[in-house]
């Protein structure tokens, strides 16, 4: 949410910053800007709207000078107008960030108090006015930035450049990420690794609290007590081929095709050589493990509710799961023996990173699943669980769901062996299961072309219903998410059992009803409920596989065949039509599949 880049090159500045905010401009996309100083002189510009706006404004007005910071914004405090746009600036300081300022009211009053007229509703433009009156007191620029830090409340990244400071950069970091580049005889400031991928794979991330001066000779870091702090250089390894769209029209289409190919490797990482033995890291042992508090955000939280009745069903185990933003403040008992699960794609969203501090200390064990290694709620884990999905650009989530399931399917098979409710020819029998839904997402990748043709057709309604019994119910909600986030179609899950308790009000022929139902041992119930629908005339969409379209009957508007897949396993293979589906319609709509309007890909605030 919002993001950060900051450069003290050899080169001009400008190109370096543009082309790194392209790389972070799936964390927002209302305004973008850049500052940069030149001999001395401290300049910016900025546009609304996507990053294109802001490269256009630059060939007109070009911004020269080797020293920069740059800004692409998801509005918090204030529209997403020019004034509101980043660098925010005050005479001799600009600044941009990343969060929120939660005492910006206080301190703006106080400045206002003093004189000082804002151009900006950004509780960003305090910080910067805020930091020009300690330089005016005649404190040098780095004491000037410490004491404004020290008067801030809330979660932010902050990035400071000053007039008159060709070769000096500050950075803070108190609840939002912030990484270090190192280059040789420059240095590199960005809220993740991706953005300085072909600028330097050395990378140092700040720790919470930390403040860093930085210049061409290299990085000061202090931690949060003001002790000069030593950190970790570390090498990173960004597959450059992974964040770029590969021929593909969107990287959602991208990031769709590639979950064959990410699953495989996620469930190769976790299984022995021969694939018969799952070796999850930490010796995670379940012996004391009385329940499992599972926690999360959107597509994550639904990957979590699947894992709930795979935990349950497997292991014997009671799982609650809970969104992060209602965890974190219903503060709810943690009793001893309980595991808790945080899963999140970006590793950095800060209700569930919250609901996870919330955990430490209180629960037995944490363990994170996440797709960022290298992020805070990975970092702040007892054991973190990779789901190795590689970056993923699309803002709605899409591989990174099937590799979350994929590991927390091993995690509930490990939980299930470690209980004694599994004897080996079984745990051997899921895990071959397992190991084969890759091959079978290809030919749920096939029905490409129906579902193209399909979504045409949906692209012309305005409302959609999903329908899902069991561990295709989270689908359904995931399948509604899904369509409206991106194709900004109103759209609602419901489990089929609780149709008639209220929502099958809304059936009639100019509502879909998208209907998940794999000839499981619920079948008939689910096709029970579909009945209903298609007895008051809505149209079905049914998504089965071949025995359950055999034996749907008839009357359902289309239905597509799945490969048959194991019942408990089934969700991951459903997810790619629900997937397609959202995405096929989207494009028909003409809308921004991968920065639809009003999201962001990574959710630092609150
Ligand atoms: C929906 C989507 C979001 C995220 C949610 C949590 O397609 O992508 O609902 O799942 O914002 O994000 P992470 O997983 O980064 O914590």
């Amino acid at each position: 949410m919002c993001g950060i880049v900051g450069v003290l090159g050899d080169h001009e500045a400008a190109p370096l910053l543009v082309a790194a905010l392209g790389r972070l401009e799936y964390r927002g996309y209302d305004s973008a800007g850049i500052a940069t100083v030149n001999a001395g002189r401290l300049d910016r510009r900025r546009a609304v709207g996507k990053l294109v706006n802001l490269s256009d404004l630059l060939v007109h007005e070009p911004l020269p000078g080797k020293a920069g910071i740059g800004h692409t914004r998801w509005a918090t405090h204030g529209a997403p107008t020019l004034a509101n746009a980043h660098p925010q600036r005050a005479r001799r300081v600009a600044v941009v960030h990343n969060g929120i300022i939660e005492n910006f009211r206080a301190l703006r009053d106080e400045l206002g108090g003093q004189g000082i007229g804002f151009e900006s509703d950004t509780d960003t433009e305090t910080v910067a006015h805020l930091t020009q009156t300690y330089l005016d007191d005649g404190l040098a620029p780095r004491e000037a930035a410490a004491r404004a830090l020290d008067r801030l409340e809330g979660a932010f990244a902050l990035l400071f450049l000053f007039e008159g400071e060709d070769d000096l950069m500050i950075a803070a970091r108190k609840g939002s990420p912030l990484a270090v580049g190192h280059g040789d005889g420059e240095m590199f400031v960005g809220s993740d690794a991706i953005a300085l991928a072909p600028l330097t794979n050395r990378i140092t991330y700040l720790e919470e609290g930390d403040r860093a001066v930085i210049t061409r000779a290299g990085v000061e870091i202090f931690d949060a007590t003001g002790d000069l702090v030593l950190r970790e250089v570390r090498t990173i390894e960004i597959d450059a081929t992974r964040v770029e769209k590969g021929g593909y029209k969107h990287f959602m289409a991208k990031e769709i095709a590639e979950q064959p190919a990410v699953l495989g490797d996620a469930l190769r990482h976790y299984l022995g050589e021969e694939g018969t033995r799952i070796e999850l890291p930490g010796d995670i042992d379940f012996s004391g493990v009385t329940r499992i508090t599972m926690v999360a955000c959107g597509t994550a939280y639904l990957a979590c509710l699947t894992a709930k009745y795979w935990i349950e069903r497997l292991a014997g185990l009671p799982v609650d799961v809970d969104v992060a933003s209602e965890f974190r403040y219903r503060e709810p008992p943690i009793p001893g023996g309980t595991l808790a699960v945080f899963v999140s794609q970006s590793g950095e969203t800060a209700d569930t990173l919250a609901a996870l501090r919330y955990c430490a200390g209180r629960a037995d064990r944490i363990v994170s699943v996440v797709n960022v290694a290298e992020s805070s709620i990975a970092r702040e884990s007892d054991l973190a669980l990779p789901i190795l999905a590689g970056a993923e650009i699309g803002v709605a989530s899409t591989k990174a769901f099937t590799c979350q399931l994929g590991v927390l399917a091993l995690l509930a098979l490990e939980a299930a062996r470690q209980c004694g409710r599994l004897s080996p020819a079984a745990l051997a029998d899921h895990l071959t299961a397992l190991r084969a839904m890759p091959g079978r997402f290809n030919a749920a990748l096939a029905l490409q072309d129906r579902i193209e043709a399909l979504a045409r057709r949906l692209a012309e309604v305005t409302d959609v219903l999903f329908l899902g019994r069991g561990a295709m119910y989270p689908l359904a909600l995931e399948g509604a998410l899904k369509l409206k986030e991106i194709s900004y179609i109103h759209a609602e899950g419901y489990a089929s059992g609780e149709l008639k308790h209220g929502p099958i009000a809304l059936v009639e022929k100019t509502v879909p009803v998208i209907v998940m139902a794999p000839h499981d041992r619920l079948f008939d119930k689910t096709v029970s409920n579909m009945q209903e629908v298609m007895a008051r005339g809505g149209p079905v969409l049914l998504i089965t596989d071949a025995r359950g379209a055999a034996e749907a009957g008839s009357g359902v508007w289309e239905t597509l065949v799945l490969p048959e897949a194991p019942e408990l396993f089934a969700p991951m293979l459903y997810a790619l039509p629900v997937q397609l589906l959202a995405y096929h319609t989207a494009v028909a709509k003409g809308t921004d599949v991968d920065q639809p309007r009003n999201l962001a890909k990574s959710v630092t605030v609150e």
